[in-house]
């Protein structure tokens, strides 16, 4: 099944990886020459180094240049030009998983999609350090590094692994700690990696069998859970009156989701 309007959804997908490519290239050479400036934005824990700028500037200036006109949301500079007004746009978290990034910790993305009225058509996720580069495009599938990829085949949520992520802000953590503290008996057990588009990179490789977190961003998870969907996850995305973000295997899908909204997932 391709996408509507004719959209050519393999060329955006390429186009997804050589931004994920050349931003990764970047991040890593300047996370090798030391970190520069760190500055601070919604909490004194949410950083942004001199990389998360210029990552994104070097994002949009290739955007700029094979997809011209097409407006880009971006975590630093938002909708930067203006948001769209119809057709196709692109959404782009230049590091995702910055404080991993600002500790020396290989565990982070760059993570590049393309939607139409609200979905991922095409998408990218890098992670510079190791050379990883899953993609997916709608209806076509996912793969890392050219090899296919399909979910994991859990069906008992008991003995699942599932990840999860926390906000900067200490009001939505204690929510978020909620949710731990309900999920944590009745799983497998529980990882924290620090990068939500690597998490749902993760569960397309079937590293995870599942994802949950609620209060991200569109940045954080619209790369991500294309292609965790295109390797075969059933995926919950933020709609109105959630701001829920699920991915999981097929086969624990409806006991996870029961169980994250027991715990309050869904009390925006
Ligand atoms: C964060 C990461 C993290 C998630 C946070 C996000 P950032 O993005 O994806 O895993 O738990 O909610 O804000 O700040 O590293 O781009
Ligand atoms: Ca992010």
């Amino acid at each position: 099944m391709g996408s509507k309007r004719g959209d050519d959804v393999e060329q955006l997908r390429a186009t997804a990886i050589a931004v994920a490519r050349q931003v990764g290239d970047l991040v890593a050479r300047m996370r090798s020459a030391g970190l520069g400036q760190v500055q601070t934005k919604t909490s004194a824990t949410d950083v942004v180094t001199a990389a998360d700028t210029a990552a994104e500037r070097l994002a949009r200036r290739l955007l700029a240049q094979w997809r011209p006109g097409e407006p880009v949301l971006g975590e630093e500079e938002q909708w930067g030009t203006g948001p769209p007004v119809g057709g196709l746009y692109w959404v782009v978290d230049p590091i995702d998983g910055t404080v991993n990034y600002l500790y020396g910790m290989p565990w982070y993305s760059v993570s590049v999609a393309v939607q139409r009225d609200g979905q991922s058509l095409a998408a990218a996720v890098g992670q510079p350090t190791d050379g990883r580069l899953w993609s997916a495009a709608r209806g076509c599938g996912a793969d890392c590094n050219g090899v296919a990829l399909r979910v994991s085949e859990a069906t008992q949520l008991e003995l699942s692994l599932i990840a999860t992520g926390f906000s900067y802000r200490s009001e939505r953590r204690a929510r978020q700690a909620a949710m731990v503290a309900g999920m944590l008996p009745r799983i497998r057990d529980l990882r924290r990696g620090g990068s939500a588009a690597l998490d749902l990179c993760s569960v397309a490789s079937g590293w995870l069998d599942g994802f949950a977190e609620h209060g991200l961003h569109q940045w954080d998870w619209a790369a991500g859970a294309l292609i965790a969907s295109e390797a075969g996850a059933a995926v919950r995305l933020p709609s109105s009156g959630s701001d829920l973000v699920l991915a999981a295997a097929p086969g624990i899908i409806d006991a996870l989701t029961e169980l994250v909204l027991q715990c309050g997932a869904d009390a925006v």
